[in-house]
Parts: C-alpha cells; structure tokens; sequence
C-alpha cells in the first residue's frame, strides 16, 4: 500500500507504547516495519524493569531504544493506570504524535488508550477483539476498555474480529494476524531446539500467584509432570512464593527469566508448555508443541478448538493426563501469514496521515491572502 507522507512535508507521527514484556517482545517486528512509512515515537512506561524483562529483551528482540522511559515500575494497578496516563498525557502534548498505537490488554496499554482519547489524538489497538469473560483479571478491563476507545483494531484471529462485531465496538476493524507469527516466522531459522526430556512452565497470572491455596495446587500440577519441568520465573511468581514460603516439587528447576531467543530454543525442545501466559500459549500452537494451559479460560480459544491447547485449571488429575495428549495432525495458520507487522505499518501510516492533513492543511489548498 503507498501512502502520501509528503502533503505537509513530513511523514505520519506515531507514538507507539510498550510497558510489560510482552509488549516489548512483540513491539520489534511493528517498530521494523513502521521505520518504511512513519516516524515511531517508541514510549516505555516503565512498568517492567527488571534488565530480564525490559532491557535485555529490547537488546535480544534487536528492538530500538526507546526514545522515553516514564519509570511508572510496580504499583497498585489503579496507580499504574494514573500515573502513567498523567505521564504520557504530558509526553504527548510535547511530542504531538499524529497516532497512538497500544498494544495487549495490559495497565501500559489502557493508560496509553486513556491518554490518547483524553487528548483526542486518533487510537490504533494491536491484538484488539481477545477476551476472557472474567472479571477477576485486570487484562480483561483492560482491553475491553481500550478496544472501545480505540479508532482502530488490529486483530490478530478471526474469531476475534466476530467478538468485536459483536459487541458493536466503534472503530475500524481489521484482521491484520498477529506480530508474534511475523516474529516467530524470523527467528524459526536460528532456533535450535533444546535437548532432553522436559516440560516447559510459566506462571504469572494474578489469580494464580496471588492466593497461596490456588498456587499450591499449580505447583501439585506440575509436580505431576513425568519428567522434569523447566520454569523461568516471573518475578510476580518468585516474589509469591518466597512470601508464601511455598516449595516448588522435586521435578521442578525454577530459573531467572530467559531472553527470548533462549525462551523460544527451550518452547521448541519441550515435550510440552505448561502455562499460563497468552504469548506463550500461541508459541506453543506456533511451534506445534502440544499446550496445557493453567486456567479455566483462554482468550486463545482457537488453539482449544484444534486440540493443541487443553485447559486444566489447577486440577493435577487432569493436568497429569493432559500433558500425555496426543498431537492433533492439522495446525492451520490461525495467527496469519507472518506479514501483520506491515499491515499494522501501513494502517498506522494511512490514519496518521488522515490526522497529520486534519490538523496541518495543505497550504497549497489555502486562499491566497
Ligand atoms: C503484567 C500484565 C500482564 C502481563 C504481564 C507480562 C497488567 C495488569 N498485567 O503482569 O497482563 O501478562 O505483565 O509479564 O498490566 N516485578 C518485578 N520486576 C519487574 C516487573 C514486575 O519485580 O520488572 C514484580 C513486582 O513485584 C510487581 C509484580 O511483579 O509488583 C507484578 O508486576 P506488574 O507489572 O504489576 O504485573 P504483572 O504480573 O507483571
Ligand atoms: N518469555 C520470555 N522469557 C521468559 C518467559 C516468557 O522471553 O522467561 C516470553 C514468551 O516467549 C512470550 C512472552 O514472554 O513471547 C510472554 O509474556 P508473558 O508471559 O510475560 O505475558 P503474557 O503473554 O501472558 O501477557
């Protein structure tokens, strides 16, 4: 798709967010293909801080620095919602971006989709249309929220896009798949996979870490795996266990968080992921390893509906017989083509340009004086 980025003599402004690491994961491939067509304002609120999930993952995604760093760090959910809507308000009124782009369900996303309605400034959602139908998740606000305020909605699954339609949702919706094919599609040739015989677990939901009943029972879980079982620790998760002073079983080998290069080497050598995070469910169906998520619900419900993903709960009978789930034969590409990234470029670079020529008009159509 060509653009006009030359009507005012400058090209589109977009302000894109990341906060949480999987928004910095995901933002590589998007911030690569926005460098053809727009200038990106790349805006970390500093909700993740830890080098393991914010620096060393800019450095090992080969994502560009970002241009700001708001240092909103960890605080109570409403707090990161204030603070960092102030901060970015404040930013954006500097910076004058023509877009705003956010990206997942998390409180960096909704604090950005808040800033940019509150200045007016047009709205573009990456991964819009995912739900979980449950309250007790801050995500689940989250996107609601933004996907409502947003001018524009990236989809990254089809069943997504009927979600929206069906709550009736204002802006423009668009199936573009999702970022993290195109980036799994760019690292697939470098990735050896791990060897050994193991399973692979991450744990980081709140309703999971955050009552000591319920995480034991993720723990008797993945105690009842059949080999060994590899966890790279979300410090959400390491903080609750120290507090609650759980011990993890035997079979499990709790490790620092992994780059991304490292967390996909060991998705792709795992026998099978235990999780209960949303990236990692779609790498998981991405590298065709079979998935056994730690919930009750998935807003991922295509990879259920294939039978690569089985949701237990926190039930270790049902988790015991999960992990031994055949694969099914078929793993059609659900997640798209490995070309969202461009798509999501061009759309942001056609709404930026509408919004750059609405507030600068071209002087050539002016009235003479
Ligand atoms: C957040 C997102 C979640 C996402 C996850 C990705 C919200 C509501 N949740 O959850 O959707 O799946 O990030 O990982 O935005 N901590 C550190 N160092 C850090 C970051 C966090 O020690 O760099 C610890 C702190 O104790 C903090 C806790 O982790 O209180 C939770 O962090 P927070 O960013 O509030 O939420 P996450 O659970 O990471
Ligand atoms: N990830 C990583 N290192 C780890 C654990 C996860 O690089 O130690 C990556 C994972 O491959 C996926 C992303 O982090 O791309 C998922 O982020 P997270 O689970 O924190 O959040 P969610 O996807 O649930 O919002």
């Amino acid at each position: 798709m060509a653009f006009d980025t030359t009507r005012s003599g400058r090209r589109p402004r977009v302000l894109s967010v990341i906060g949480a690491r999987p928004e910095i994961i995901q933002a590589a491939p998007v911030s690569a293909a926005l460098a053809d067509v727009a200038d990106e304002i790349l805006v970390h609120t500093g909700q993740h801080y830890d080098a393991s999930m914010s620096s060393e993952q800019i450095h090992a995604t080969r994502l560009p620095e970002p241009d700001h760093n708001l240092g909103v760090g960890s605080r109570t959910r409403d707090d990161q919602l204030l603070i960092g809507r102030l901060r970015l308000v404040e930013l954006m009124q500097r910076e004058r971006p023509d877009v705003v782009l956010v990206r997942g369900d998390t409180n960096a996303t909704l604090a950005g989709a808040r800033a940019a309605a509150e200045l007016g400034i047009p709205l573009i959602h990456v991964e819009a249309g995912l739900r979980s139908y449950r309250d007790d998740m801050p995500e689940e606000a989250n996107r609601i929220e933004t996907d409502v305020l947003a001018d524009l909605l990236c989809v990254p699954v089809a069943s997504a896009c009927d979600t929206l339609r069906r709550e009736g949702v204002g802006g423009q919706i668009y199936l573009t798949g999702d970022p993290l094919c195109d980036l799994l599609q760019t690292w697939r040739e470098r990735i050896v996979p791990e060897r050994g015989d193991y399973v692979l677990a991450t744990v980081h939901r709140n309703y999971n870490t955050d009552d000591p009943g319920r995480l034991a029972q993720v723990l008797e879980c993945l105690g009842r795996a059949p080999c060994r079982v590899v966890l790279p620790a979300h410090p959400r998760l390491t903080s609750r266990l120290d507090f609650w002073n759980l011990a993890l079983p035997d079979n499990v080998e709790a490790i620092a968080p992994v780059t991304y290069p490292r967390m996909l080497e060991l998705e792709r050598g795992a026998r099978a992921i235990a999780t209960d995070s949303g990236g990692v469910q779609r790498e998981a169906y991405l590298w065709g390893v079979p998935c056994v998520t730690l919930r009750e619900e998935t807003e991922w419900t295509d990879t259920v509906e294939l039978g690569w993903n089985t949701l237990v709960g926190v039930d270790a009978d049902r988790f015991a017989e999960a992990v031994h789930r055949p694969s099914p034969l078929e793993r059609p590409p659900i997640f798209g083509d490995g070309h969202a990234a461009p798509r999501i470029a061009a759309l942001v670079a056609k709404l930026g340009a509408a919004s750059r020529d609405d507030r600068e008009p071209d002087s050539a159509a002016e009235m003479p004086r």
